[in-house]
């Protein structure tokens, strides 16, 4: 597998306003928020033993400051590729990224730009906890004691405050998630990135932790840029949810899920409105299009 791509996203100041309105939940009225990261026209072309496999067929969308942003699409669409992208991990072939960095201060030179939680464990297992958790403040210098006293908090957010000394080994797959995130949040990024990050869990732990990555996220309010295959998470937690086409991905659809659940959301409120399976219909619809359209072009 080759990669041919080189344009990486360009980090900026503040880019203006996004082209999306918001509701800005804590007046409850529709505001235009600044974008946070502005995507134009991106493509990506993977070249598989010489041939070229288009993967991104062209996004063009504006995320704003503080929101929380969630692609569904179907299985091969390029939401991990568009993720990797605004990780700087992967080039694209076309288009351009702009993330705006926080204006110039003593803390925000420091402060990493994104940070990834993938599907997978990604937490090392010869470490514990705490330090796993405070892994990226060692690589900023912090001293030890310093980076304990940071992540503190983070850990007590995630619950796992009983087993800051434990091993991956000796906590649940649930758990280790939780120290993912603990981890990415303690680093402060400028972007979350968050790659299904509970797919691999079972239904119970994966309600519980949508609920508190809810609650978490509330508190927060980092900008997150969320990949789901669930649509019922996308639309417990999400200000806006993108539906992706079939490969090549491009967009299908934008929804403003903030205009119609209001923050702070209760879950069970959500799911007893009549707006709610309406929602869930017309995202289930554009992606069963999507699936079918790409079963036909592998049979084709
Ligand atoms: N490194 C790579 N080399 C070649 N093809 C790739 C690579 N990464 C992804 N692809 C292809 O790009 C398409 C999108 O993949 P991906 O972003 O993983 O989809 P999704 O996350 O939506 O399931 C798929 O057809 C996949 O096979
Ligand atoms: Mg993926």
């Amino acid at each position: 597998m080759e990669n041919t791509a080189a344009i990486m996203p360009r980090i900026v100041t503040p880019v203006g306003p996004c082209s999306a309105a918001h509701a800005d939940w804590a007046s409850g009225k529709s505001a235009a928020l600044p974008a946070k990261i502005r995507m134009t026209n991106v493509q990506k072309r993977f070249s598989v033993r010489g041939r070229p496999v288009e993967a991104l067929g062209g996004i063009t969308v504006d995320i704003a400051d503080h929101e929380f942003f969630t692609i569904v699409g179907p299985s091969g669409c390029g939401k991990t590729t568009l993720l990797r992208i605004l990780a700087g991990l992967e080039g694209m072939t076309d288009g351009s990224i702009e993330i705006s960095r926080e204006l110039a201060s003593e803390a925000s030179a420091v402060r990493p730009i994104n940070a990834m939680v993938f599907q997978e464990q990604s937490i090392f297992p010869w470490m514990t906890v705490r330090d796993n958790v405070a892994l990226g403040l060692k690589a900023r210098g912090l001293s030890k004691r310093s980076r304990y006293a940071a992540v503190e908090p983070h850990i007590c957010k995630v619950g796992l405050e009983a087993f800051a000394d434990a091993l991956p080994h000796q906590l649940s797959g649930g758990m280790k998630q939780r120290v993912a995130i603990a981890r990415a949040l303690a680093n402060d990024p400028e972007i979350l990135l968050m790659d299904e990050p509970f797919s691999a869990l079972d239904e119970q732990t994966k309600l519980i932790l949508e609920e508190e990555l809810l609650r978490i996220w509330e508190e927060t309010r980092k900008t997150v840029v969320y990949v789901t295959h669930s649509i019922d998470e996308a639309i417990m937690i999400s200000d806006r949810i993108m539906v992706m086409s079939a490969r090549p991905g491009r967009i299908k659809d934008v929804i403003d899920v903030g205009a119609l659940f209001p923050r702070p959301r209760n879950m069970d409120a959500v799911k007893a409105s009549p707006r709610y399976g309406e929602l869930f219909n017309r995202i289930w619809h554009e992606l069963r299009e999507e699936v079918f359209a790409s079963r036909a072009g592998i049979q084709g």
